[in-house]
This record gives C-alpha cells, structure tokens and sequence, in this order.
C-alpha cells in the first residue's frame, strides 16, 4: 500500500501590527472601494524592522511545536521557502534550528522560487517521506515572507508579512496529498523580482496576473490529465474542477483568487466543449460563475484579506482560513491548491482533508493570533516603512515570539520565545 503523505498541522505568525485598507486608500485619495471591493483586501499586516523573516519563521515553528506537541527528536529535515533572505549564504533554517535547539541530526536549508519557493519546499519533504528515505521521520516546512513593494506604489494596497509552518509526516491529518498527480508549469519571464540589494521588489503588475494565469492553466491541465487516469475527476455534468470540494489558490491579494478560479473554469470549459462549441462570450461569462466561487473559494480567503500578500505563505494562509472555516464539513473531501511564484513556477496538486482537521486547527489558535494584533494609523506604517532594516527598535518580544535584537559585525541576534 502507499503511505499516506501530508500535511499534519500548522502554526501561523503575523507582525503584531496592521493598517486598516481603507486608511490607506484615503490616505492615498483613491476611492476605498479600489482596494476592498477592486482587490479584495481589508488590514494589512505591517512588519518593523525587529520582525524579519527569521523571527517570523522561528515564531511560527516554536507555536507549531508548542500548539500541537511536535516531537522534535523525530524531526529529520527543516525547510524553510522564502523570497526575504537575510543572508546570500547561510539561510534561515539554519537561524530556526538554533532559536528553537533543534536535534543537530538533520537536513536544513532553504528553498527559493518567490513564492513558489514554500511548495517546492513542501513537495521536496512529502517526496522524502513517501520515497521511504525519511524512514519514519518527519519534516517541518516554514514559509515565511515580508512583501514590501514601497510606499505609494501600485503594488503598495498588496504588501503583507508572516509566516506559516507546517508539520509533514505520515499522519496527514490536515492534508492526506495526492502524491505523484502535480501539475506544474513552468516560463522564464520577468513579471516579478527583486535584484540583489533591493529591499523592495520590482514588478509588472498587470503583466504579472497574465503569468499567473497562464502558467496556472499548464499546471492545472497536468494535474487533471493525471487525476483523471486515477479516476478522481471525469468529463460529467459536472467540470472536473466543480468536482473538488474546495480550491485554494496562491493569494497576492484576494481578487486574484477569483481571476484564477475564472481561469481554472475556462480550462474546463474550453477543453470540455472544444474549439467553436459553445460561444466564447458564453463560456466566459460560465467561467466568472459567482455561485462556483463562493462555493468552492470564497471562504478560504478571510485570513489572506486581513493580512495581505504572505508570498510563499500566502497558499498556506488560504489553507489555514480554509480548515480554521470549515475544517469539520471537509473531512474526507478532496481539495485542490495551486501555487504560483513569479518568474515563474506553478504547481497544482490535491489532497484529502482528514477527519482530525478541526481539532488541529482549533489548536492553533488562528483567532487569537489576529485578534493580539494592533492597529496603527498610516503616519505610524510610514515610520515603520523608512526604519532601516539593520536597527531594529528595542522592544521585548511578546512571550512565544522572538525578535531580531541587534546585527552586530554581520551577525544577526535574536531575543525571545
Ligand atoms: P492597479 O493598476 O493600481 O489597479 O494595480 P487596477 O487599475 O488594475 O485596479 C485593480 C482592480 O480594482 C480592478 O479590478 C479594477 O477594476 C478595480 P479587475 O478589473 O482586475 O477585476 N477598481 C475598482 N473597484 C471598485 N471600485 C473602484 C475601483 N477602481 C478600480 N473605485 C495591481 C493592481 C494588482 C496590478 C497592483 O496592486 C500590483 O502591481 N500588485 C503587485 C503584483 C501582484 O500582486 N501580482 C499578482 C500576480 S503575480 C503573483 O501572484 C506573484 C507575487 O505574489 C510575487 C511572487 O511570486 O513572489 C506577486
């Protein structure tokens, strides 16, 4: 029999501050309706220089440790995938395995693919699990990111920060994955980067959604000509997309998530009917169903719009306002995600919601994580905006989390948890 492979619990972290969308859209004299109804968004998170993505990351994975009772002697690799590295050569899972004195026998590194970088790091620990080479061992995956695009730019309503890390091993019982059906597309395009130095990233907004959606449709199709060989979706009265319970996709901001389901639905409806069937206007108006989307997406969104774009986190936060908002209705239903990271990379893949999914989730707590959360005016986010990320402010970090304290002659140091 094949091992059952996946996701076993998660943790997240967030900065401890945020700025309400519509602040900011006034703040900026753009009608607010631009960026709640346009994009979908409602707070986003706000980092200072004190929460870099190592204490994002290490933050999460003390929570995931501590929430769900991780046995760290049997942990046999830590990923981290992230696009805010600190360091050109020493990565950040190694700064996690010694904030959180992990056992020293253990693969660490990171993983890098904007915000791809999390699922190739994900599927690199399923496959060392399923491959039998974890013999036994589990494996901790933290996605952790701050999106910074700068003040007063288009991208700025989509900025956000966080971390998410997920336990994976042989007891999935968030996500039991389909292991061996992933469908995944790949293109050499610059839409989105950030060149070595920068601390804001550069992009081609609009061109950027064109990406993601075309290299969306290539991973789809690859999954769904594999999922139909199994036998898990078919040609029906129902589009074999309709036939996943939910679809999670990656999240740069909420709209998005509505134009990528549209898009899924497209590859469905063109390839059902073929070439000239069915009028295009048609099909495209069948694509952007509502009841489709509020079905199978809308729900998975309440996390992502109330901390902005997590890059390689984002999939996984949609993942986590998904079982935190329906985790007991899911149980045993089959679920699709599709990751996208610029430059690019998409993967879509599925997996079975297990029966335990309410109880983990209930155990990490997602409502307490947001509700500590403060609210600062637009002036304070600008303050925070222009610190320099190498001082971080003296502040004691809230107990369970850690902070960056001081960089001193290239080391970074860290106070907490
Ligand atoms: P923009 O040009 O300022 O906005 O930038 P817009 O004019 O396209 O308007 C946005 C939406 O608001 C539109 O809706 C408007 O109609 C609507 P749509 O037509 O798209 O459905 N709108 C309004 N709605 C209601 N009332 C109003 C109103 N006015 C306008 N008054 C853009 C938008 C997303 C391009 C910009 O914010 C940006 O550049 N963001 C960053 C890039 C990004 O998020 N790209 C997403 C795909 S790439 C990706 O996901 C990878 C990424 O995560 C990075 C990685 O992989 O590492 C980014």
């Amino acid at each position: 029999m094949k091992k059952r492979v996946g996701i076993e619990a998660l943790a997240v972290a967030v900065p401890r501050r945020y700025v309400d969308i519509e602040d900011l859209a006034r703040a900026r004299g753009v009608d607010p309706a631009k960026f709640t109804a346009g994009l979908g968004a409602k707070e986003m998170a706000i980092n200072d220089p004190g929460e870099d993505s190592v204490s994002l990351a290490a933050t999460a994975a003390a929570r995931l440790i501590k929430q769900q009772g991780v046995d760290t002697s049997k942990v046999g690799m830590l990923v981290v995938g992230t696009e805010t590295g600190v360091d050109h050569s020493k990565p950040i899972a190694s700064h996690v395995h010694g904030l959180l004195k992990l056992p020293r026998s253990m693969r660490t590194f990171d993983s890098q693919h904007a915000c791809y970088g999390g699922t190739a790091g994900l599927m690199a620990a399923v496959e060392w699990i399923a491959s039998g080479a974890g013999a036994g061992r589990t494996a901790l995956v933290v996605c952790t990111d701050i999106a910074r695009y700068g003040l007063k730019t288009a991208g700025e309503p989509t900025q956000g920060g966080g971390a998410v890390a997920l336990l994976v091993s042989e007891t999935p019982d968030l996500l039991a994955m389909d292991v061996g059906l992933n469908g995944v597309c790949t293109s050499d395009v610059y839409d989105f980067w950030r060149p070595v130095g920068r601390r804001e990233a550069l992009v081609d907004g609009h061109y950027s959604i064109t990406c993601y959606l075309d290299a969306m449709a290539g991973a789809y199709r690859g999954w769904r000509e594999r999922a139909m060989e199994q036998g898990l979706v078919r040609w029906d009265s129902k589009l074999p997309s309709e036939q996943l319970a939910r679809i999670l996709y990656h999240v740069p901001f909420c709209k998005m998530a509505r134009k990528a389901h549209a898009q899924v639905r497209l590859c469905d409806l063109e390839d059902a009917a073929g070439p000239g069937s069915v009028p295009a206007e048609a099909r495209d108006e069948a694509a952007k169903s509502q009841a489709s989307y509020d079905a199978q997406v809308a729900k998975s969104l309440g996390l992502n719009a109330r901390v902005g774009n997590v890059y390689t986190a984002s999939l996984y936060l949609a993942l986590a306002g998904q079982l935190h908002a329906e985790g007991a209705a899911l149980a045993n239903q089959r679920v699709g995600l599709l990751s996208y990271g610029s430059g690019c990379c998409a993967e879509f893949y599925s997996g079975v919601v297990g029966e335990k999914a309410a109880e983990r989730m209930a155990r990490a707590d997602l409502d307490t994580v947001l509700a500590k959360r403060e609210r600062v005016s637009v002036e304070e986010y600008e303050r925070l905006m222009n610190l320099p990320y190498d001082a971080p402010e003296a502040i004691a970090p809230e107990p369970g989390t850690f902070r960056l304290a001081e960089i001193h002659e290239h080391r970074r140091k860290y106070a907490g948890a």
